[in-house]
């Protein structure tokens, strides 16, 4: 289904042996100064998602300082909400907040072609992005996983532990499972939208799926990402798609196996010791704490993560997105440390 590439990302999809790509997740923002310079111009951040010349440049940032294997679209997962009508905002401490939504109705009031008319300035990045990379970089797209997504837009500011959108899952589960799966279905096309303006592999963030009860995970994880996959590979098959949440280290076999998705982008929660248990590629999982401040287990960690995947496709990559307090050098000298093992290991 894969076939062999150039570029290093997209070829660990084809499973022939090779040395690991690098990118990190959240590899642009707020630890690099330059965004920060960036940033200054647009006080409101959805308006700044909306802008492909600043988002390309955001997107481009990381890549002028470090060489890695991946650039992935600027963007935010909240700007599906956005397109379909929701008010987003972003404030410094206390998170994104979004304006009530009548998501009941969604199933039978969207208008799909508006909605990706609302996302053409994402669609506009992403093509400029492709075509200013060289022929070794990768153009990752990205959407959010529908139950994350959904946490955001039924519970506007997201309570610690989600028990407003749970509850009313728990409450009204026909409705709720209606509303994922519209949600799924439009993510769906705005993901082949991404696919046609550029992106040349996709990665799902369903950041909070581990907030999910075991009873749920069919319902509410599951059934949505499988939607999305399927949509891609009955287009597309050739482009592979990852899949990320934080805390579902123990459903990692089954988030391959039952959706279909060729990656699991995997946290702590994940046991290193069940790698070989099944086949799928791993991404994954440094923690980005070990970014912040020099510390001599950073590259004892690389180590471990590169010796544990020798013979396995591997992607490196962080457990959880970059903290804003990132130290750019550290950044650097993880991936002069990874590709240096690169040589050695092929
Ligand atoms: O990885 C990249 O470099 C691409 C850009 C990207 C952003 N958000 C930019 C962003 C990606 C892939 C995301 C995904 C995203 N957004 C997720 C899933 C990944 C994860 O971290 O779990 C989630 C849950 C969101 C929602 C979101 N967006 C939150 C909770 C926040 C505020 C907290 C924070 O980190 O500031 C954002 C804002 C956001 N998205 C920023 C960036 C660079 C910070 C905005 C700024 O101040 O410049």
């Amino acid at each position: 289904m894969f076939k062999p590439s150039r570029k290093p990302f997209l070829n660990v999809f084809s499973k022939s042996k090779q040395s690991p790509p690098i990118w990190f997740m959240r590899q642009a923002g707020r630890y690099l100064p330059e965004y920060r310079e960036l940033r200054k111009d647009f006080p409101d951040f959805i308006k700044f998602c909306l802008s492909p010349k600043a988002t390309l440049e955001a997107a481009l940032q990381p890549l002028r300082r470090f060489p890695l294997d991946v650039a992935i679209l600027f963007s935010d997962i909240l700007i599906l909400p956005f397109a379909l009508g929701q008010e987003v905002t972003f404030k410094e401490k206390t998170g994104p907040a979004l304006s009530p939504f009548a998501w009941k109705d969604l199933s039978n009031s969207y208008d799909l072609s508006q909605i990706l008319r609302n996302l053409e300035p994402v669609f506009e990045s992403l093509s400029l992005l492709k075509s200013s990379l060289p022929d070794t970089v990768t153009c990752l797209g990205f959407v959010g996983g529908p139950f994350t997504v959904a946490a955001y837009m039924i519970e506007n500011a997201l309570t610690r532990d989600l028990h407003t959108v749970k509850s009313i899952a728990f409450e009204d589960p026909v409705r709720f499972q209606r509303f994922l799966e519209t949600l799924a279905y439009i993510t769906a096309q705005y993901a082949l939208t991404q696919i046609e303006a550029g992106a040349e592999a996709l990665q799902i963030f369903d950041s909070w799926a581990g907030h999910i009860p075991e009873s749920r995970m069919k319902d509410w994880f599951y059934t949505p990402l499988k939607i999305i996959r399927d949509a891609i590979r009955e287009k597309y098959p050739a482009v592979p798609v990852l899949g990320y949440a934080r805390g579902i280290g123990a459903y990692g076999e089954d988030l391959i196996t039952k959706t279909g998705l060729d990656a699991f982008s995997f946290d702590q929660s994940f046991l290193l010791e069940k790698v070989s248990d099944f086949s799928a590629v791993f991404q994954g999982n440094l923690d980005p704490t070990l970014l912040i401040k020099p510390s001599h287990f950073l590259l004892k960690e690389a180590e471990r993560l590169l010796q544990t995947f020798e013979s396995k496709p591997y992607i490196f990559n962080v457990s959880q997105g970059l903290f804003p307090q990132t130290d750019p050098d550290l950044v650097s000298s993880l991936v002069g440390f990874v590709r240096s093992q690169r040589t050695e290991i092929v």
